[in-house]
């Protein structure tokens, strides 16, 4: 079994052939996945994908936020509905929630603010956390370690050795996707170096395709590279890897939590 901890099958890519998306991933042994959203319309889209599939086979969780990006134009500086949304459906975490400094610097204090907000929603509802963080690695690590009672994952890790120990040591767990499979990608010496409870799988779909689909739009069946590559670097048996695998995730996002909830 495999456990796609970060799709965005919200995202308008995937409008047309959802059916069948889901159908390959269920194919392809993903029994359950996060749909995660950016802003405001993804987070509605997310719960609404969740409820209308409920019966596909999947166990599919959503994750509702206000992505980095994002919010240069957000208006609602107290969130409201993202709080809306948060009391009003069942939630698996938050996200994606964190900084990004790769293409704008100008709205960092925004960013930051937004992130800082989100990870106070987290500990008021009690959920885990979806980290983005692109040229911010630091900065991301300063802020997550003020708020230690919050946890989650660290999606697309992309860090040193080093840093990737400090933050799992804080209790995250690290999201490794296509960018293990990249040949230039240095990604393997950081899943060679740490445990194999340290890390969990996912997508980042439609973006960060991994070999050998490169080119093509990214969906959640493509984890079977993920997984087989994570096998070969940690010399594991494909089963015993996904299984192991399988437990991060439904650890950290606290799914045994999510199934009481009403
Ligand atoms: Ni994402």
């Amino acid at each position: 079994m495999i456990f796609e901890t970060h799709c965005h099958l919200n995202d308008d890519a995937f409008k047309d052939d959802l059916d069948e998306v889901l159908l390959r991933a269920k194919n392809n042994n993903v029994t359950s996945m996060c749909i995660i959203a950016w802003d405001k319309e993804s987070s509605i889209n997310a719960i609404n994908i969740c409820k209308k599939y409920q019966d596909c086979g999947i166990n599919l969780y959503p994750v509702v936020g206000l992505h980095p990006e994002n919010v240069k134009d957000e208006e609602d500086l107290e969130l409201n509905w993202l709080e809306d949304l948060i009391n009003n459906n069942k939630i698996c975490a938050i996200g994606e929630i964190g900084l990004d400094l790769y293409w704008d610097k100008t709205y960092l204090d925004k960013q930051i603010y937004f992130f800082n907000k989100q990870i106070q929603l987290a500990k008021k509802y009690d959920l885990p956390i979806i980290i983005h963080s692109r040229e911010a690695t630091q900065l991301t690590y300063d802020i997550l370690k003020e708020h230690q009672d919050v946890k989650g994952i660290y999606h697309c890790y992309s860090g040193s050795v080093e840093m990737a120990k400090l933050i799992t040591n804080l209790g995250y767990k690290l999201g490794i996707g296509g960018v293990l499979t990249f040949k230039n990608s240095h990604l393997y010496e950081v899943v060679d170096a740490l445990d194999i409870t340290s890390f969990v799988t996912e997508t980042d779909c439609p973006y960060l395709t991994p070999a050998p689909n490169r080119g093509k739009r990214n969906e959640p069946a493509y984890l079977v590279y993920i997984v087989e590559k994570m096998a070969e670097i940690k010399k594991m048996q494909i089963d015993e890897i996904s299984d192991i695998l399988y437990q991060n995730a439904k650890e950290i996002l606290r799914i045994r939590d999510y199934e009481e909830k009403n």
